[in-house]
């Protein structure tokens, strides 16, 4: 027995890092998952390589969270492959320029706002009827520590990792309020080995030295692991949690504890 067994994951973002990891740990407890990513042929791998181990689990869809229309098709196309739709994962995301207040553009805090959150708005409430026939149901959107602590050089992705975070618990108190058995929670990775924080480590020089000096801030000593995000997915997106709604869950070796 898989801990998703019978789940139907939609997942943004997921040709690589984060959302490549969510399917694959899916996957393998069991769940049907559908994996979306404006990489179309970078997603259409990973679901093939997903497919080598657990056959007949993953499809692919060429999908740009930023279009309404490409919402509306990989939803549908989705819900026709896996015979519905239970879990929404609002994973896809950038991280956007390093600038402040007076040096970012109007453009780059726009695409920001549009990719990191604008999407989640207009995605989730085109997958409510998906969710809303497949209860109980879970939306998970991946938020940051962004979301809670501010840096005067992340001015765009704080403003729009913050408004993830309030999105998920209005979502939240609505599913609840109305009855339905459908979580929405917020998980606040802190630094993770993927291509976003390729920037910020390379800044030093060095890959190894650029995570070395992140790791220095965190109180664990070391940056997260794509998994250490990923057994905090799959613990929401199952029926264990069908208590919790509207909660923030950090997964930064104790950053946001000081
Ligand atoms: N890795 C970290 O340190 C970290 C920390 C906190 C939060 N996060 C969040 O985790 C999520 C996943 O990021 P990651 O670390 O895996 O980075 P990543 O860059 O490896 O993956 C992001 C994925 O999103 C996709 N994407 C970007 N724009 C898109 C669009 N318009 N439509 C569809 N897909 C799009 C990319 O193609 C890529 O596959 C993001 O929301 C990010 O903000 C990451």
């Amino acid at each position: 027995m898989g801990r998703l067994d019978g789940k139907k994951a939609f997942i943004t973002g997921g040709a690589q890092g984060l959302g490549r990891c969510f399917a694959e740990m899916f996957a393998a407890e069991g769940a049907s998952v559908a994996i979306t990513d404006v990489q179309g042929d970078a997603v259409q791998n990973t679901a093939e390589e997903i497919n080598q181990k657990h056959p007949g689990k993953a499809f692919a869809f060429t999908h740009d969270v930023t279009s309404k229309e490409e919402w509306e098709t990989s939803l549908a196309g989705a819900a026709d492959a896996m015979g519905g739709i239970s879990v929404l994962v609002n994973n896809a995301g950038i991280g956007g320029a390093l600038a402040n207040i007076e040096t970012e553009t109007w453009e780059m805090y726009r695409k920001v706002m549009d990719i990191d959150l604008d999407a989640i708005f207009v995605g989730t409430q085109l997958a409510m009827p998906y969710l809303k026939d497949n209860q109980p149901g879970s939306i998970i959107n991946i938020s940051s520590i962004a979301g809670v602590r501010a840096d005067g050089n992340f001015l765009s992705y704080n403003v729009a990792k913050a408004g993830v975070r309030m999105i998920s618990k209005s979502i939240a108190l609505h599913c609840a309020r109305a009855g339905y058995q459908i979580t929405c929670n917020s998980i606040h990775p802190v630094f993770t080995r993927t291509a976003i924080i390729e920037p910020m480590t390379l800044m030093t020089g060095s890959q190894e030295d650029g995570e070395a000096k992140l790791a220095r801030q965190i109180p664990m000593k070391r940056i997260g692991e794509p998994s250490d995000i990923g057994y905090m997915a799959i613990y929401l997106a199952s029926d264990e949690s069908k208590f919790i709604t509207g909660g923030e869950f950090m997964a930064d070796g104790g950053m946001t504890a000081r």
